[in-house]
């Protein structure tokens, strides 16, 4: 594997399940394969799950990681070609990236949408330069378009709790109902991790809809033929899994056009669910997203949810130092 964006990149998804059970039962059993050799992790904005996953899942497999804070630790980057840079950044991705890569055998890039323009972000330029100038596998640890890590931990966390329900007598149904939900927040943030879980969820065997206000459309890239149900208590009828999110607007790009209060999931959507287990990736802005007592309730799955981001990230820096 050299590179984690799409769900296309991780290839069958039973296969990949499978791989991410065993690697969570025994998840020092690949360490000669990362002996000797080093992931660096670079972050262009904070993290606290995909930093700490990421490092542990480098562990597990016996590797070095090094992580660089590139707006703390390193000289600010210039990403765009061809400017004259007399501003405050003093070296190009052009070097730096060729010269991170010439100290490491995969490297992670963290590097949000800016919102400043939507061709720049949806082309995923930051991130294709360091798949063009590294030399070496490239995953994206939530970029301007996709969150694949978030969402390969959010499926085998479906997996898991959907095989639980099933085998408690829980359900008779053959496929789980998902439910991606817009939420409301203050701040306009990107569409990285509704787009990757719609990716995900498209390509898995599961029946899911996307519910949001009118405006809120995701780019039909990534939802493809997602059924969209504008009304939220419709959507969340029979579901067994409410995914919450906030997003900015994808047409109207980077806005923010609701800030619609009524869509904090609470016990009133909660209600008309099959007993739906609630997720979200984190960091989650409580009383916004959702409500205290959905979140504390024994439904609740985020803390499960987060411990799988290091048997995602695990699964993937395996099959990239399998293929070294
Ligand atoms: N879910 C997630 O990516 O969390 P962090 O932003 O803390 O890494």
């Amino acid at each position: 594997m050299r590179k984690f964006f799409n769900v296309q990149d991780i290839g069958d998804l039973d296969k990949a399940l499978k791989e991410a059970a065993e690697v969570k039962a025994t998840p020092f059993a690949w360490q000669h394969l990362g002996k000797n050799r080093t992931i660096i992790l670079i972050f262009f904005n904070s993290s606290l799950r995909t930093r700490l996953s990421s490092q542990k899942a480098a562990m597990n497999l016996g590797m070095n990681s090094i992580v660089l804070n590139v707006n703390g630790d390193s000289w600010k980057l210039e990403t765009e070609m061809g400017v004259v840079m007399d501003g405050d950044k003093p070296e190009h991705l052009r070097e730096a990236i060729p010269v991170i890569g010439s100290y490491c055998d995969i490297i992670g890039v963290r590097s949000f949408a800016r919102f400043e323009s939507k061709e720049f972000d949806y082309g995923e330029t930051i991130l294709r330069q360091f798949v063009e100038y590294s030399g070496k596998p490239v995953i994206s640890l939530e970029s301007a378009t996709v969150h694949p890590c978030q969402a390969f931990a959010d499926l085998i966390t479906i997996d898991e709790y959907w095989k639980k329900k099933v085998s408690e007598g829980k359900t008779s149904k053959k496929r789980p109902k998902v439910v991606l939900t817009w939420a409301p927040h203050p701040n306009a943030l990107p569409q990285a991790v509704p787009n990757s879980f719609a990716q995900w969820m498209n390509a898995a065997d599961v029946d899911f809809v996307i519910t949001h206000p009118h405006g809120y459309e995701l780019d039909p890239a990534f939802s493809g033929n997602a059924p969209i149900e504008y009304d939220q208590m419709k959507a969340f009828e029979g579901a067994d899994f409410i995914y919450a999110k906030n997003w900015s607007s994808y047409t109207e790009y980077g806005k923010i056009l609701s800030k619609d209060r009524s869509w904090t999931v609470s016990s009133r959507q909660m209600a008309v669910t099959d007993d739906a287990f609630f997720m979200h990736c984190l960091p989650v802005r409580r009383n916004m997203i959702v409500s205290d007592e959905v979140i504390d309730a024994p439904t609740s799955i985020v803390i499960p949810e987060a411990a799988n981001r290091v048997v995602s990230a695990q699964v993937v820096m395996k099959r990239m130092l399998e293929s070294l």
